[in-house]
């Protein structure tokens, strides 16, 4: 299988789903966008419409390009009209809906289909299982936003083809991405090595040393692009710390990767950051 040429479906239209549609469908791949939610999948393809209009405005795409590009990407919550050569999910970070969604869509699709993983923190190895083929499994982790963001860190589970992963990795250099093969541990490197960025800040804020907004003050004060509480913003409180409970947990609770109150305190609150126009700082729809 050349996934050069791949058709694509995309499950899970949010935050993630909608950027990396962007990215295949700019690199010529016909995309299917699916979410439960309609809702979802309307503001996925406006976002999309103004990320490109941007970039139309900036001379990085020409007008013709954008529209070839939108009309490559078809919305959906008909999961059983998935068919795909590469199927890459960016459902929420729970083990058992993207082993539901693999088992569900794995006898629509052609033998060879790819079924890849963006989840940030879950075992591959156990994704896959929920697959008659799992060697045809692998982890493919964007980053946020995924159209501007060029790292993409690749995966490979425990039976994953080391053929497929020659592929994938030729694959993301196709899609203007750089590759980074990595292990199969919880977190893989950058969310494990992240982990202690956001946790260490809450800490702090959650013993009254200082407050968020110092923080991030702090932080970017010495060159860190954006302070832990603006970036936890960005990627979605409830995401972050669904990926910190998965690391904790996959690490045997060891109390370095505890999760922190304060972070559940807003999940609570469904205060999850620029999504849903407040977390720690507030989006007023106009920003
Ligand atoms: N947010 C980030 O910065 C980031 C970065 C890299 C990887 N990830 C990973 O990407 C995945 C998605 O994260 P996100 O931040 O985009 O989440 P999100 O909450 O922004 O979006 C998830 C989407 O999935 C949809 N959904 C829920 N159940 C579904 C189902 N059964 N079928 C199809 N769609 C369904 C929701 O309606 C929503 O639109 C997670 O595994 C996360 O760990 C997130």
């Amino acid at each position: 299988m050349n996934l050069q040429n791949a058709t694509i479906a995309i499950l899970g239209s949010g935050t993630m789903g909608y950027g990396i549609a962007q990215v295949c469908a700019s690199a010529g791949h016909r995309v299917q966008l699916f979410d439960v939610q309609a809702s979802a999948l309307e503001r996925a393809l406006k976002n999309i419409e103004t990320l490109t209009a941007k970039a139309v405005e900036k001379g990085k795409l020409t007008a013709i390009d954008r529209l070839a590009l939108l009309q490559r990407i078809q919305a959906t919550t008909e999961l059983q009209s998935i068919r795909a050569d590469l199927i890459i999910e960016a459902v929420p970070e729970l083990l058992a809906l993207k082993q539901e969604l693999f088992q569900t869509l794995e006898p629509l699709q052609s033998p060879g289909a790819v079924f890849a993983t963006n989840t940030s923190s879950l075992s591959v190895t156990s994704i896959a299982q929920s697959l008659n083929r799992p060697e045809r499994c692998i982890g493919l982790h964007f980053f946020n936003p995924a159209p501007l963001m060029k790292l993409v860190e690749v995966i490979a589970g425990e039976a994953t083809d080391p053929a497929l992963v020659a592929e994938t990795m030729s694959f993301v250099h196709h899609l203007g991405k750089s590759p980074a093969l990595v292990r199969d541990i919880p977190g893989f490197i950058v969310n494990r090595v992240a982990r202690f960025y956001y946790l260490e800040a809450l800490r702090i804020v959650h013993s009254g040393v200082a407050n968020h907004e110092s923080i991030d003050r702090l932080m970017e004060g010495i060159g860190f692009r954006m302070g832990p509480f603006r970036l936890m913003d960005l990627i979605g409180i409830d995401t972050n710390h669904s990926v910190t409970q998965a690391i904790y947990n996959s690490y045997f609770q060891e109390p370095r990767f505890r999760p922190n109150l304060v972070q559940q305190k807003k999940v609570e609150a469904g205060q999850w950051g620029v999504k849903t126009r407040k977390g720690f700082y507030d989006y007023p729809e106009d920003r």
